[in-house]
């Protein structure tokens, strides 16, 4: 295996929404269970944590207001598509969270921000990924093809369709983060990542949860991406936030974190197990706003 050098981190803008109304009240993903039990003063802690995580490595942290009655509005990935300050707004697939794109619309708007609404179901950067030279943009369960080239169009961006197979990773950022190259510096050079038609960025990602099609797109793009096991990405392994060295991940995705270590990378555990109740982890509760 070739010695990557991991590129110095980059401040990010994160967008959160603090957890006071987060709740499992209907079951949309098969992690829910409307009989779950969700412990709200320890979601807090867990959420609490997450962002002085963030704030501790440099990251700047902004917040929209919850809205009560809106139990998953806390999972702010879903809400949009944020990259070169345009913004790619939602169009929920369950109606229990439509409502949540008009308050983040209005979060973006006083914020200086125009937003597109999509006229095609799409779930944000939860099916949403921008890596290197590409969008990559899952579909299965959530966000539909059409949105994806609505995607396309409105960023003038490469958007690459990953299908996704397996209901228990039913948003693209459940099955696939992106490590480094999302800041189109291309990564570090002199490990192909920046040469011919790969992406110019590294991934890590769960190969089963993918079409046969799409895995073989997926190692072609990433020649050198992270494989994810099983048990890694059920623990929610997949559902990280990566500054370029930091990668802030579940405690429990023990392997997934021994491989990101031995690369170079700088593992930043913070436990959302609450939040896993709800089908959602650390990504889920991070929009960057690019
Ligand atoms: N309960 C939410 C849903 O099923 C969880 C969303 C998780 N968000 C994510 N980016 N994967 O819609």
């Amino acid at each position: 295996m070739p010695t990557i050098r991991v590129p110095a981190p980059v401040p990010r803008r994160y967008l959160v929404c603090e957890p006071r109304h987060f709740d499992v009240q209907y079951a949309i993903n098969p992690w829910m269970r409307e009989d779950a039990q969700v412990d709200s003063a320890l979601a807090g802690r867990q959420w609490e944590t997450l962002i002085r995580a963030y704030r501790d490595h440099g990251h700047t942290v902004e917040n929209v207001t919850p809205v009560a009655g809106l139990p998953d509005m806390v999972f702010a990935a879903n809400a949009a598509l944020v990259v070169g300050g345009r913004v790619f707004g939602s169009y929920f697939h369950a109606p229990q969270r439509q409502p949540e794109s008009a308050e983040y619309e209005m979060w973006f708007k006083a914020a200086g921000y125009d937003v597109y609404r999509p006229e095609s179901l799409c779930e944000g950067e939860g099916d949403l990924v921008p890596a290197g030279r590409f969008i990559l943009a899952g579909t299965g369960f959530r966000t539909t093809r059409e949105a994806h080239a609505e995607v396309q169009e409105f960023f003038g961006v490469p958007t690459i369709g990953l299908q996704l197979v397996d209901p228990y990773f039913y948003h693209l950022d459940t099955a696939l983060f992106v490590l480094d190259g999302t800041d189109g510096t291309g990564g570090p050079g002199g490990t192909g990542r920046t040469g011919g038609e790969t992406a110019a960025a590294n991934i890590a990602y769960y190969p089963e949860a993918f079409s046969s099609g799409s895995r073989e797109v997926l190692r072609h793009l990433f020649p050198e991406a992270v494989i994810a096991t099983r048990d890694d990405a059920m623990a929610f392994g997949l559902n990280s936030v990566s500054d370029g060295r930091h990668v802030f991940i579940a405690p429990q995705a023990v392997g997934l974190i021994d491989q990101l270590t031995s690369r170079g990378y700088v593992p930043v555990p913070v436990d959302l197990s609450e939040f896993h109740k709800a089908g959602g982890g650390i990504k889920c509760c991070t929009q960057e706003i690019r």
